[in-house]
């Protein structure tokens, strides 16, 4: 990400940007020194452009004039971000992306953002900025690229301090963490295969100096994850487990995170119809998010030792392809009866939580793109999880605000259990239709042995159907943000 951010002082009205950006609180049209300078340049056109719009400064509001040339910058951009919560990390993030993506549709290479609010946190700031700028181009040409590129930012404050520069800078690769994920995720299954992710995890650690071990189909066989080595059967393209970890000298805590990384699920024998295939490139999301938050982790140097682990698979029909049917033993040891060979997910990530059960950590969080039924029970816009202490769902539930991104506890409904029961095995994979995200997480439970644990089900927003607040269209980084502040609070 070549953007630069930097502070200045003065008045944005004369800067020699492509945008100029202000925040707007709401009623505070009015009474903001910028937008009065801005209106009185512009000929009173930017109040009347308001009053005729509507333009309140609401959360979400926003309202973009050109400026005809009477300042430098070619357009004005105002952005609102209510009263009450004005200050709120998660609203002025979101603001700061939507000034940077207008950046981008603008064609512009500088950006002037004016921020009238005193006592805001840069690091929020340049979050939004670069998480906003995001833009997936690498396998454009031609005409198909984008014209011009958001170089530089200059962020106008109240008052300049000596440690914007440290929160920019920690800002922007939070940022750049969170667009590997976006990256990972939006590659295409062709070029993302299992291999594919231990090479990105490889590169995390040899550029952060963590920890890394990689685990090809031989060593799974060896190490006894039956049910993951299962899953791959079918698929020319190998899997490949990895652990990435990131260790202090004196950790306060010990965080492990476990992703599901199925760089693509066709369903197996119990092949998925036709439409929305090409989604389940997607199915690696959990993975994206564990090395996007491992890259964080490098970055932020927080003083909790934090474990990144990642099942990767694909799942396809072949000759050698695992049936309904079968039945595998575990890590765990316990057995299991293959009942739909598109319930893949949670025999990939048993193995993997048993592993990392064993690391003994205060808590154990996995990130699955795991049911259609959790898109169905909460949306596209929310992931849905499961904790079996109150207090550790609470924990998520503070850390999800904070990042401005929706999580919904779930229930992991006892009876249900009973499901889960096979004829000729330990337990099989799947239950009935009804509740299919709790008895997929009730499956999970099975595996955990002692560990603390949250399943998060994340199928729903690892992918937009359009550009909100940081989020992009396509793959948006979902979770990354939230795992991070958990491990902000975890270091306090
Ligand atoms: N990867 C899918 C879940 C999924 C579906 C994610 C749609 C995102 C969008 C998962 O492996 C799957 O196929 N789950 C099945 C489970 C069923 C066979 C018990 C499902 O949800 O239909
Ligand atoms: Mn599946
Ligand atoms: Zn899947």
């Amino acid at each position: 990400m070549a953007l630069h951010i930097q502070t200045a002082s003065g008045d944005p009205t004369t800067a020699a940007v492509d945008l100029i950006a202000v925040l707007v609180t709401e009623g505070g049209l009015d009474k903001q020194k910028v937008v009065a300078d801005l209106d009185r340049a512009l000929g009173g056109a930017l109040l009347e452009n308001a009053k005729l719009a509507e333009f309140t400064g609401k959360p979400d509001q926003s309202l973009d004039l050109p400026t005809m040339g009477r300042l430098k910058a070619r357009r004005v951009l105002l952005l609102g971000v209510g009263a009450k919560r004005a200050h709120e990390p998660a609203r002025l993030r979101a603001a700061a992306a939507t000034a940077a993506r207008a950046a981008q549709g603008a064609k512009a290479k500088s950006l002037g953002f004016a921020l009238p609010v005193e006592g805001i946190d840069l690091r929020v700031i340049a979050e939004g900025i670069g998480l906003g700028a995001y833009r997936f181009t690498k396998y454009m040409t031609g005409d198909r690229l984008p014209k011009a590129e958001l170089k530089d930012v200059k962020l106008f404050v109240h008052k300049q301090a000596q440690a914007d520069k440290a929160a920019i800078d920690i800002g922007l690769k939070i940022a750049e963490a969170i667009c590997l994920t976006r990256d990972a995720v939006n590659e295409p299954p062709n070029e993302l295969n299992p291999e594919a992710l231990a090479r990105i995890a490889r590169g995390l650690a040899k550029k952060h100096g963590m920890g890394i071990k990689v685990l090809d189909k031989k060593g799974i066989a060896a190490a006894g994850m039956k049910l993951h080595y299962a899953v791959a059967q079918g698929s020319a393209n190998e899997p490949r487990f990895i652990h990435l970890s990131y260790v202090p000298k004196k950790p306060k805590k010990k965080l492990v995170f476990v992703g599901k990384g199925l760089t693509f699920d066709s369903g197996g024998l119990c092949i998925k119809p036709a439409p929305g295939m090409g989604e389940m490139k997607s199915d690696m999301s959990g993975a994206g998010v564990v090395l996007g938050l491992m890259a964080a982790v490098a970055a932020l140097r927080p003083n909790v030792e934090v474990h990144g682990i990642v099942g990767a698979a694909e799942n396809m029909p072949d000759a050698e392809a695992y049936r309904p049917g079968d039945i595998f033993g575990s890590l765990d040891g316990k057995t299991v009866e293959i009942v739909n060979t598109d319930a893949e997910g949670r025999l990939v990530l048993a193995d993997a939580l048993t592993y990392a059960s064993r690391l003994n950590p205060d808590l154990l969080v996995d990130a699955a793109t795991l049911t259609g039924a959790c898109m169905v029970a909460l949306g596209k816009t929310c992931s849905g999880f499961y904790s079996v202490e109150d207090k550790h769902a609470r924990e998520l539930e503070a850390a999800a605000k904070e990042a401005g991104e929706q999580f919904w506890r779930m229930p992991l409904i006892e009876d249900m259990r009973e499901q889960l029961k096979s004829d000729v095995a330990d337990l099989k994979h799947t239950a009935d239709r009804w509740g299919g995200s709790i008895s997929a997480a009730l499956f999970l439970r099975e595996f955990v042995g002692k560990a603390p644990w949250i399943h998060c089900d994340i199928a729903g927003p690892v992918l937009g159907d359009a550009a909100k607040g940081t989020y992009p269209k396509g793959a948006t980084g979902h979770a990354v943000l939230t795992f991070l502040k958990m491990i902000e609070h975890a270091a306090r």
